[in-house]
């Protein structure tokens, strides 16, 4: 099937020049002549690159990128900014408003074409699943208090041992423990982005957010602020902070917290698996059990999710694996041992317990579960291909 390229320009000669260049080349067209209009077309159309004139009446070429770039929706359809201004800030401005390329008029034809066909291929190697190696590893609890954060980071930590292009998110916005354990109280990176417009979230400014720990491991950041619990958030704004950090790191972990929420449940569209953790008690796995039908409902199929029973006391009263397997009808992938002392420990020096104590039996099953989600991650990788 031919691509399709939008053109936009308020110059109805030139939308019919470069219409009828790039139609001989075999491109179905289609054409804007406002910013309004290329918005509009952008979302029916579903073009599969958007040519754009920057000096248009009421709204610019600039304000259209940053719009496109914006919305979750037409976020990946490149951009190439095509205009008679022929300053560098002008180029600058564009490439800083989001445009892939950049065109002056006038342009020849074969110019024009080997533009076109380049960042075409770029965009499609980007889009197909084996170049995009990100990995999106969601972690929430059934219920507070049970261990997530500190799952999350040990799976962190011990996925940035394989690869250090590795971070790790806290979406506990007002409640955030994991900058605490890892030594950065007051960093605020996520609320800073959360608060701004989805439009203006961009990678650079997610990028200049993101603390590294000594581990290599890179973070962004809640703080234990009350005004951060007041944030309205918008689930589109989180959906795009993620997709940027999957722009910047190989796998993504996102500490979500208890229970589900506007944020988690729009997050799960994006996620290739989810981590819920339990308690071996009847509370617990009755919300858990509550949470997995939510989940189900929702379309996230039950081989992407992870169960992980974590047992922070040694209890004769607490109910067996096989018992709590049955109460979730979904198999236990790990079960994590009590070590109060270590995780004291582990969270006093500031460090992940898989780094803290490598050869501890917590320590090793955290490796292990972080293995079990690569491995994974390869089987529906492979399965995804091969149907
Ligand atoms: N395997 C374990 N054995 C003993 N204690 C543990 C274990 N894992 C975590 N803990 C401890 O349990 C407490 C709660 O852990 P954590 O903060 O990870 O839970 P959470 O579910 O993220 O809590 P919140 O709902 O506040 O986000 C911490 O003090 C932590 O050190
Ligand atoms: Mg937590």
């Amino acid at each position: 099937m031919a691509e399709k390229i939008l053109i936009v320009d308020d110059d109805v000669d030139s939308l019919k020049l470069i219409g009828m260049m790039l139609n001989r080349q075999g491109y179905e067209i289609a054409v804007a002549n406002n910013g309004q209009q290329a918005l509009a077309k952008a979302h029916t159309d579903d073009p599969d690159l958007i040519i754009l004139d920057i000096m248009m009446p009421d709204m610019d070429g600039y304000e259209v990128c940053r719009q496109l770039r914006g919305d979750p929706s037409t976020q990946a359809i490149p951009i190439i900014m095509f205009t008679a201004k022929i300053m560098v800030d002008d180029k600058v401005a564009g490439f800083e408003a989001g445009a892939d390329d950049y065109l002056t008029k006038p342009t020849h034809p074969a110019e024009l074409a080997s533009r076109v066909k380049a960042v075409l291929t770029r965009s499609a190697a980007q889009q197909s699943p084996q170049n995009d190696q990100a990995v999106t590893l969601g972690f929430i609890g059934a219920k507070g208090g049970i261990g997530t954060t500190t799952l999350s980071i040990n799976v962190a930590a011990a996925l940035a041992q394989q690869d250090t292009s590795t971070c790790l998110a806290d979406f506990r916005l007002g409640q955030g423990t994991l900058g605490l354990s890892l030594g950065f109280g007051r960093s605020t990176g996520m609320a800073n982005l959360l608060s701004r417009s989805t439009s203006d979230i961009t990678v650079q400014a997610v990028e200049q957010e993101l603390m590294t720990h000594s581990s290599g491991l890179r973070l962004l950041l809640s703080s234990a602020r009350p005004k951060e619990t007041l944030l309205n958030v918008s689930p589109d704004s989180a959906a795009m902070l993620v997709r940027h950090l999957r722009a910047l790191s190989h796998n993504v972990l996102l500490d979500l917290g208890p229970g589900l929420n506007r944020l988690s449940v729009r997050l799960l569209q994006d996620m290739d698996q989810l981590t819920l953790t339990v308690e071996p008690d009847r509370l617990a796995l009755s919300l858990a059990r509550d949470i997995l039908r939510e989940i189900e409902q929702i379309g996230m199929p039950g081989s992407r999710i992870n169960i992980v029973l974590v047992n922070r006391t040694q209890s004769s009263m607490q109910i067996p694996w096989q018992e709590a397997e049955q109460i979730l009808n979904h198999e236990m992938t790990a079960i994590i041992s009590p070590a109060p002392e270590l995780a004291f420990q582990a969270a006093d020096a500031r460090f992940p317990i898989v780094l803290f104590q490598p050869s501890s039996v917590v320590a090793n099953q955290f490796t292990k579960l972080a293995e079990e989600m690569m491995a994974r991650m390869r089987s529906l990788a492979g399965n995804s291909t091969g149907s």
